[in-house]
C-alpha cells in the first residue's frame, strides 16, 4: 500500500514537472533557445543524429513504416522540401504527429530541423 502510494506520487511528480517544463518551453517557442542558437546546424552533425535517435527505428531501409525511408540524405531531402519533416516532428496541425508512440522532439531538436530546412536542407 505504502509502496503503491509512493509510486503514485513519483508518477504524479514527474508528470507535474514535465508539464511545467513543457509550458516554459512553449513560451520560448518563437525565440531561438540559447543552447541551440550557437550551434551551426548541419545535416551530418545535427539532423542525421536527430533522425537516428527518433525516427530511423521505424523509417529505415528494411522496415520503412508508411513507406517512408529516412536513411541517407537523398531520402530525407524530399521530406524536408515538402514540409512533412518539420510538420510531423513539430506536431503542426494537419500533420500526423511523429514519432509514433513517443514524446515530441525537444524544442531544440525541432528548432534545428526548422533551421536546416529554412536554409534549403543542404547536404553538409
Ligand atoms: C514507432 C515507429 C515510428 C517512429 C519512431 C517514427 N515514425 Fe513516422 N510513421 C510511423 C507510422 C506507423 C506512420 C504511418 C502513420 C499513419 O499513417 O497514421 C508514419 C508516418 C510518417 C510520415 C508520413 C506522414 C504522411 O502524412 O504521409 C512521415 C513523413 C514520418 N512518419 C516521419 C517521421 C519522423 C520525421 C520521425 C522522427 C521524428 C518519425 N516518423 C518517427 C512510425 C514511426
Amino acid at each position: 500500500m505504502l509502496r503503491r502510494a509512493s509510486l503514485l506520487l513519483l508518477v504524479l511528480g514527474s508528470g507535474l514537472s514535465s508539464c511545467t517544463y513543457d509550458n516554459a518551453e512553449e513560451l520560448l517557442e518563437s525565440k531561438p533557445l540559447p543552447a541551440c542558437a550557437e550551434v551551426a546546424v548541419t545535416y551530418s552533425g545535427t539532423i542525421s543524429p536527430i533522425l537516428d535517435r527518433n525516427c530511423r527505428s521505424c523509417h529505415n531501409q528494411l522496415t520503412p513504416q508508411a513507406n517512408v525511408n529516412l536513411e541517407g540524405y537523398a531520402r530525407v531531402k524530399p521530406y524536408a522540401d515538402n514540409g512533412l519533416l518539420v510538420g510531423v516532428s513539430s506536431h503542426a496541425p494537419g500533420f500526423i504527429p511523429m514519432p509514433v508512440g513517443a514524446a515530441r522532439l525537444s524544442d531544440c531538436d525541432i528548432a534545428s530541423l526548422k533551421t536546416w530546412v529554412a536554409a534549403g536542407a543542404p547536404d553538409n
